[in-house]
């Protein structure tokens, strides 16, 4: 693919700095060597206000808008010094609330200005904050927030009604947006707390590296979501790679389009921009093609971070509505989350003459690892190349590395600075991750070229990626079971030419209910409402029996989605199944 001068970008030959980069040279950006003083919200906002750069625009908030063509898209701008002053005031009323250092504050906020406020306003606090996807209904709500028992919570007065709080007997203090007569009882207002404080002393909480900052909560495919620990020295990682891979350059506009409640939101949706001082696009509101393409245009967009997903529906618009608009700013797309297909890096390459750099990394790296630079190659298919400072193999059983072109599992050498800390609560599962020490196991399957590239193969588990959304089939299977009407629950992703995946279930029903339409979109409306919409089953199909291990009684998914996909499941001598359709 046409590649852009190294000169340009700010990393320039890959294959150079491989050979002469190292982490602590990253740290040198930082000058906690000289002051001790480590947070990253001072990293990331007062620092650059101190150096002079307060009037700079910080972020740029598009908030919902009429979709009427005539009108010009609407934002509203705040500069460092606004967040500095926004922050310290966050950051004021939590300790003045009794916040203490390394207290849960969880954030659960639509994508708004006071979303990204309340997160850097309790890391400069001390806090590990706990930001929650706005989508996330009551059960997944009560299981976050009970896991790392919570303290804080700000929320606005819509979500307040999916907090169960009567089983979160940890949570003290609930923060409320929005109008005071909508607000639940025990709560506080918000703004009231905001307006009442006065920001004297330095609300900044000096911090250690190794201190708790963010916590993620991710899917794999047994058990309940699991709470990812990220630790302060993550911030070497994200300022590094969001110059070299973001390319992110003063003058810069970047739009991520993840919400913070998933970690490209946090790292690369706030961390990394903010690093490295560029201003970073806020939208709310649904995905829509349309919309998006206005974004770009109108807000001028240069830097864009997104996901297959939407990639493939913008692309599915067709060529003719891609050249109605002006994308002439935009000079670097990136995507993450699911894989790449060749045909939209083709497409894009045609259609707007720009180059989409694939990434991989996950909630529990922290940064990215595996990426396209903008100085180098793209090979349509590949996720790029490792890292610099990053080293990656290709794993069998054993834990030998395997030579280029033989599949098996994606794993990265230990000790770079986003790694998690831990899984909160879970040893076990933490050292699960390293089952041969010195490597992280990602549990992916891919094969590496002879020059390094990557290729994604698959999941070596269960896991679901659904629009490159991580969904626990267990949780999913969990939640259907409540519903009266379902037995048992097996539930699987299921390919899909946009989504990349869907989420399918196989249900058995319980005696005294009957195969109809409109029990499924029930069942279907439970798991949306009750749960979290984006792992409601898309399809659901209603079997006699599930096929499961004979002796520990174990759903096989395995034979599921070989039923689902007309292949061979394999041996199945440890079962004694066949397909029953339900009459
Ligand atoms: C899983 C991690 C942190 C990024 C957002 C997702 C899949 C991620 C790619 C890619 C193919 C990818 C992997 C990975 N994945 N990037 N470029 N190509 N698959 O983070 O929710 O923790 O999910 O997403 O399967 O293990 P996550």
């Amino acid at each position: 693919m046409t590649l852009i001068s190294r000169a340009e970008s700010n990393i320039g030959d890959y294959l150079e700095r491989r050979r002469t980069f190292n982490w602590k040279d990253a740290e040198s950006h930082f000058t906690w060597a000289q002051t001790g003083q480590v947070n990253m919200a001072y990293e990331c906002i007062d620092r650059h206000v101190q150096e002079g750069y307060g009037d700079k625009t910080a972020l740029i908030y598009l908030p919902e808008h009429t979709e009427d063509e005539q009108d010009r898209l609407q934002t509203v701008s705040f500069t460092f010094a606004d967040l500095k002053r926004e922050t310290d005031r966050y950051a004021t009323v939590l300790k003045k609330h009794g916040m203490q250092k390394g207290d849960r504050v969880f954030v659960f906020l639509p994508k708004t200005p006071e979303c990204y406020f309340a997160i850097l306003g309790a890391i400069k606090a001390g806090a590990i904050v706990g930001p929650l996807f706005e989508a996330f209904m009551e059960a997944a709500v009560k299981d976050r927030m009970q896991d790392c028992e919570a303290r804080f919570l700000i929320t606005d007065t819509d979500l307040q009604h999916r907090v169960p709080y009567a089983e979160l007997p940890h949570l003290e203090k609930v923060f409320v947006l929005g109008p005071d007569d909508a607000r639940l009882p025990h709560t506080y207002a918000l703004n009231q707390a905001l307006a009442e404080v006065e920001v004297n002393d330095e609300p900044i909480e000096w911090l250690d590296l190794e201190d708790g900052m963010i916590i993620h909560y991710t899917s794999g495919s047994t058990g309940k979501p699991k709470g990812v620990l990220h630790a302060h020295r993550a911030m070497i990682h994200h300022h590094i790679t969001g110059k070299w891979v973001l390319d992110l350059k003063e003058d810069d506009i970047y739009w991520c389009t993840s919400h913070p409640g998933w970690v490209t939101g946090s790292s690369y949706g706030i961390f990394a921009p903010w690093l490295n001082r560029a201003p970073i696009v806020v939208n709310t509101g649904r995905f829509d093609a349309h919309e998006w393409y206005r974004t770009l245009e109108e807000l001028k967009v240069t830097v864009w971070y997104s996901a297959p997903t939407a990639f493939r529906m913008i692309m599915s618009l067709g060529d003719e509505v891609a050249h109605r608009y002006n994308l002439h700013h935009l000079r670097h797309i990136l995507s993450v989350g699911e894989p790449l297909n060749p045909e939209v890096v083709e497409w894009a390459q045609r259609v707007w003459q720009k180059r989409v750099h694939d990434t991989w990394w996950m909630t529990e790296t922290g940064g990215l690892l595996i990426v396209n630079l903008p100085s180098e190659e793209i090979k349509p298919g590949s996720m790029g190349r490792a890292f610099p400072g990053i080293e990656v193999a290709i794993l069998d059983e054993e834990g030998r590395a395997l030579p280029a072109k033989h599949v098996g599992q994606l794993a990265v050498r230990k000790g770079w600075p986003g790694l998690m800390k831990t899984i909160w609560n879970n040893e076990e599962k933490y050292q699960s991750y390293f089952p041969y020490d010195e490597w992280y196991v990602s549990g992916d399957l891919a094969y590496k070229d002879n020059e390094g590239y990557v290729f994604f193969q698959g999941r070596g588990d269960d896991m679901i990626n659904a629009s490159g959304e991580r969904i626990g089939p267990f949780e999913v299977e969990s939640k259907l079971i409540e519903h009266p009407a379902v037995a048992e629950a097996g539930v699987i992703g299921k390919p899909d030419p946009t989504r990349g995946e869907i989420v399918k279930a196989f249900i058995v029903l319980r005696e005294g209910y009957t195969h109809s339409e409109s029990l499924l979109a029930d069942i279907r409306h439970f798991v949306k409402t009750k749960l979290a919409a984006h792992a409601a089953p898309r399809e659901i199909e209603v079997i006699k029996e599930l096929p499961k291990t004979r002796i520990s009684g174990k759903i096989m998914r395995r034979v599921l989605k070989a039923w689902e996909l007309n292949e061979d499941p394999g041996d199945l001598t440890a079962l004694q199944i066949e397909k029953k359709e339900s009459e």
